[in-house]
């Protein structure tokens, strides 16, 4: 299986305005795509992940570059990028937010289409599994959290099914949890999307502190970035683009960045087609000035 297809890939070179010799921090490895692309247009990289497995794999394919000195691997999370980085003359920061596919069809329990242990760490050392919370939290707090980050019109109903069932027995695996959700929302023919996908979402992004992360990150990047360096930042949905469009806002006033994107740029027809889950993608970028 692709460890994961990189999305909006001419889009990220464009905006990247990558140039020979110059450093790039790719702060969302994953499988290595836009890396690849950066490395063939004779730019540098630094790339993140948190996840070890990301770390393998692109270790593995791109043992030539790590060789050449023209690629350094960290795994670690984005929201430290001050300290792994320590420079302030990188030309480009990319964020690919969200999971990779590989993490999708990995027993980690991100997915509600594979039964699996309902664990969702992108990093294996994160202390709280997304079981933990399922079987821990109040009512109110689950019913909010599915409110708050996933947009969940039906937060109060599941949360309190799920405190009726964990009476009875422990909610332990996504099949169990996902079963849960189709029992109260029902599935409906002309659902665009899963009923459990809002939940999943919720609890992904609680698990890994995402929403955080890149609030924490987002002015560390500015910060490494030399003057004219860009800042590219792909989210998934509606929570991660307003920190980013707001953020970007907020700097420009401040007279720090130019905003390159005076809207987001979102995939075309042919790619959604290719990649499906090219298809919420929003691309925004800034220069700094
Ligand atoms: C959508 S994938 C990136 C795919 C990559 N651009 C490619 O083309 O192969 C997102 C990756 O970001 C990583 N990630 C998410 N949040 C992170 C964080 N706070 N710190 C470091 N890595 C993170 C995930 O583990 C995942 O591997």
């Amino acid at each position: 299986m692709n460890f994961h297809t990189p999305v909006l890939v001419d889009e990220v070179i464009d905006y990247l305005n990558i140039q020979k010799g110059c450093w790039y921090i790719d702060a969302t490895l994953g499988g290595g795509g836009h890396t690849c692309l950066i490395l063939e247009k004779g730019g540098k990289v630094l790339g993140i992940d948190q996840d070890p497995q990301a770390i393998l794999e692109v270790a593995k394919k791109f043992n030539q570059a790590i060789a050449e000195k023209r690629l350094i691997l960290n795994q670690g999370n984005f929201a430290n990028i001050k300290k792994i980085v320590n420079d302030e003359t990188i030309s480009g920061v990319l964020f690919d937010l969200g999971v990779s596919s590989y993490q999708l069809s990995s027993l980690r329990g991100f997915s509600f289409s594979k039964d699996a242990p309902l664990d969702m760490r992108m990093d294996p050392k994160i202390g709280v599994q997304a079981a933990d919370l399922i079987n821990g939290l109040y009512e109110g707090e689950l019913a909010d959290l599915f409110g708050r980050l996933g947009e969940e019109k039906f937060a109060k109903k599941v949360a309190g099914k799920i405190v009726e069932e964990r009476k009875l027995r422990k909610i332990e695996t996504t099949k169990q949890l996902a079963d849960l959700i189709i029992s109260v929302k029902h599935r409906r023919v002309h659902d665009k999307i899963h009923p459990a996908t809002q939940v999943f979402q919720a609890l992904r992004i609680a698990v890994n502190d995402e929403l955080n992360n890149l609030k924490i990150a987002l002015p560390q990047a500015l910060n490494v970035l030399g003057k004219e360096g860009r800042l590219l930042v792909i989210s998934f949905h509606s929570l991660e683009d307003r920190i980013v469009k707001n953020f970007f806002r907020v700097m420009e006033d401040k007279g720090m960045v130019k905003i390159l994107t005076k809207k987001p740029i979102t995939p075309s027809e042919n790619e959604i087609l290719s990649n499906p889950r090219s298809r919420s993608a929003k691309l925004r970028a800034v220069e700094k000035i």
